[in-house]
């Protein structure tokens, strides 16, 4: 099986998650982005999706999606989005796309996470994959000194403006033994926005894409 007919796979699964008659979260990138396919089959039975990016939100509603504001939902059973890694206690890396604010607080809403990904995607331990940072502009070279101190090397992400009009610092480098002390810990440095670490609110469960078929996985 090819990357992308894992990705199909997992994302027809996570229809089984989602709830009728509901909003449903749907989280950014190319294993989200199939999912959204899967959801326009839906129709009306599902009363629309709140977007976690722009670029979600635009393929929602190119696909006859209701894209309803977060601020107008006073519930949200299901978030269903991708991961940059995720390791057996289902904490994640998240941000590859750069959206991972936006995902964050969809997350934070929603009753349940499910996290959609291929087995490339499942590390024993987080880090490998760079850690994203949100930055606003002007604190840029304070965090990026403070982030040096936790032991990796921060990159500004080259390019790239947030939904929320702020940069990316990828952090390299880390073997993440404790997630929720590191997500913590950057998260008070002055002039982050958040970090791609969830483990705060890790995933609830994990739909992994095999050439076995997906198998569901649930917390160590
Ligand atoms: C977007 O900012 C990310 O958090 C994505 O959810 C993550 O990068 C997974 O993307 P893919 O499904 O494209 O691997």
């Amino acid at each position: 099986m090819t990357q992308d007919e894992l990705k199909q796979a997992v994302a027809r699964a996570a229809l089984a998650h989602v709830v009728e008659g509901e909003i449903v979260g749907v989280g950014t990138g190319s294993t989200a982005n199939f999912f959204i396919a899967e959801l326009a089959a839906l129709g009306q039975r599902i009363r629309g999706a709140v977007a976690s990016s722009e670029a979600t939100r635009q393929r929602l509603e190119e696909h006859g999606i209701s894209v309803v504001d977060l601020n107008h939902v006073d519930r949200l059973p299901v978030y269903v989005d991708g991961a940059d890694e995720i390791d057996h206690a289902l904490q994640m890396i998240k941000g590859g796309g750069g959206a991972l604010t936006r995902e964050k607080i969809v997350a934070a809403v929603a009753a349940k996470f499910v996290c959609i990904a291929d087995q490339s995607k499942l590390v024993p331990v987080l880090g490998r994959f760079p850690l994203p940072v949100e930055v606003i502009p002007m604190a840029l070279n304070h965090v990026s000194r403070q982030l040096a101190r936790l032991g990796g090397e921060p990159r500004l992400r080259e390019g790239c403006i947030t939904d929320n009009g702020n940069l990316i610092v990828d952090l390299h480098g880390l073997e993440i033994a404790d997630a929720v002390d590191l997500e913590r810990r950057i998260n008070q440095i002055v002039g982050v926005v958040t970090n791609g670490l969830f483990a705060c609110r890790p995933a609830d469960i994990c739909l992994l894409a095999t050439p076995g078929g997906v198998k569901t996985l649930v917390a160590a």
